[in-house]
């Protein structure tokens, strides 16, 4: 099939690099001649685990090509796919103008005969009948259309494995031959199929995000509790999650969620609720958790650290990728320069961008036990693999007084009180 996907982003460029790789012709469409040039030299832009080779595959083997030109793309295509950014608004509210503005131009494009257009993006209800509406509207004369929604569901870090092994591909729209066109292009993908309307379609992924959201915001407010009791967070919900209804996956008390989408779709699906005059106290709760968690780690912080001389390891918002969008980390260092603290940051791959925003406010090192040499207290936020199993000797030889703040829960308490550190994980008690 000869497809275009308009978008680069994580979902965009993920899944064309993927459609591409079984032998599908795939255009993407950006929008800025930089990327473009960088994604047609092999270069994936954003960082995810073994992309840049199966992007480097697809372009020797000419099925995937990199353009700024609807006119290029849009006519030959079978399926578009509409992969934009719906970045918040300020009252929460997803921005859905580069959605509107994608639609009304390659509407123009259009061929003669069917084209399907399905929405990748995470969009609110209704937004799909807009973008049919935009379509009629600025189509040529002889071009027919199906409009379908089928929300992404890949994690940063572990993109490549979500997208070849869905927990279910999700179709929804009302046009028969839609359906038949992009189950044939998903047959070889793993996973359940969902077919459904197209309202059903985009609430399933606000839905799907809200609950990962309400699952973690309510093991940190559990792990509140439990600093406030003397019982140990992860005994609790051990135990509990060995309830199959309830389950243990995806519960992790810490510093809070951040990224591109769980903080934003919770944001936006609490704005339509408001919308809609529902009651969202419940969605807004689950935000004021995240934040709270936050909260406390800072509060441990100026509490008990011995010193304004700060470590910090891990600044992606989780492992596996380069990306600090709603990186908690933002948040607390922010809050912790206000407090005076001068911060010596290390993460294996995010640093570039962290610089972009703290410019020299901060200091980053590009090695792991620079940033410990004389700190007074070592900050841990993000858990990727190189932290779990470290020397955790020499982490005490290097910093001036063994205090770690642990935002992850990465070590055992027991042995680091064996080991002689004042040590402060989350909903565990503290090693004093
Ligand atoms: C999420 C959804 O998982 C994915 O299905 C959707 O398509 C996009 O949004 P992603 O943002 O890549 O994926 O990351 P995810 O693995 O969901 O983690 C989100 C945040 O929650 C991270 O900051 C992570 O550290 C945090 N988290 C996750 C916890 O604090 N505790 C947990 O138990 C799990």
């Amino acid at each position: 099939m000869t497809i275009t996907f308009i978008g680069h982003g994580y979902v965009g460029l993920v899944t064309a690099c993927i459609f591409a790789d079984f032998g599908n012709e795939v255009f993407v469409v950006g929008h800025t001649k930089e990327k473009v040039a960088r994604l047609r030299k092999g270069d994936p832009i954003i960082y995810e685990p073994t992309l840049k080779e199966l992007l480097k595959k697809n372009l020797q083997a000419k099925r995937l090509h990199f353009t700024l030109d609807f006119q290029e793309a849009i006519p030959r295509s079978e399926i578009v796919f509409i992969a934009v950014g719906t970045p918040p608004k300020d009252n929460g509210e997803a921005d859905l103008s580069a959605i509107f503005d994608v639609s009304r131009k390659l509407a123009k494009y259009l061929k003669r005969g069917l084209t399907v257009v399905a929405c990748k993006s995470t969009v609110p209800v209704g937004t799909n009948k807009k973008i049919e509406a935009i379509l009629l509207k600025h189509k040529p004369k002889g071009a027919e259309i199906a409009v379908a929604s089928c929300p992404e569901f890949l994690r940063e870090g572990t993109a490549i494995y979500d997208t070849l092994n869905p927990d279910r591909v999700v179709i929804g729209t009302s046009s028969k031959k839609a359906a038949e066109k992009l189950i044939e292009l998903h047959k070889s993908l793993n996973g359940k199929r969902v077919m459904t309307d197209l309202a059903s379609a985009e609430l399933i992924k606000y839905t799907a995000n809200s609950m990962l959201a309400t699952k973690i915001s309510f093991a940190n407010l559990i792990s509140f509790y439990c600093e406030k009791t003397g019982a140990d967070v992860e005994t609790v919900l051990d135990a509990v999650g060995l309830d199959e209804r309830i389950g243990r996956v995806f519960m992790n008390p810490g510093v809070g969620y951040g990224g591109s989408c769980l903080p934003k779709d919770v944001k936006a699906i609490t704005q339509t609720g408001s919308n809609l005059n529902i009651n969202v106290d419940f969605l807004k709760a689950i935000e004021n958790i995240n934040q709270t968690a936050q909260k406390n780690l800072i509060q441990k912080i100026k509490r008990y650290s011995p010193g304004k001389k700060i470590a910090i390891w891990g600044l992606s918002f989780k492992p596996d990728t380069d990306d600090i969008r709603e990186a908690p980390s933002i948040n607390i260092i922010n809050q912790l320069l206000e407090l005076g603290f001068k911060i010596f940051a290390y993460d294996p791959v995010a640093n570039t961008n962290i610089k972009k925003i703290f410019v020299n406010k901060i200091n980053l090192l590009t090695d792991q036990n620079k940033p410990l040499e004389n700190a007074d207290a070592l900050v841990i936020l993000t858990e990727w693999n190189e932290f779990k199993q470290t020397d955790l000797k020499n982490i005490k030889k290097l910093l001036k007084y063994p205090v770690i703040f642990d935002g992850r829960n990465l070590y055992n308490p027991q042995l680091m009180k064996k080991l002689g550190f004042k040590y402060f994980s989350v909903g565990r008690k503290s090693v004093l």
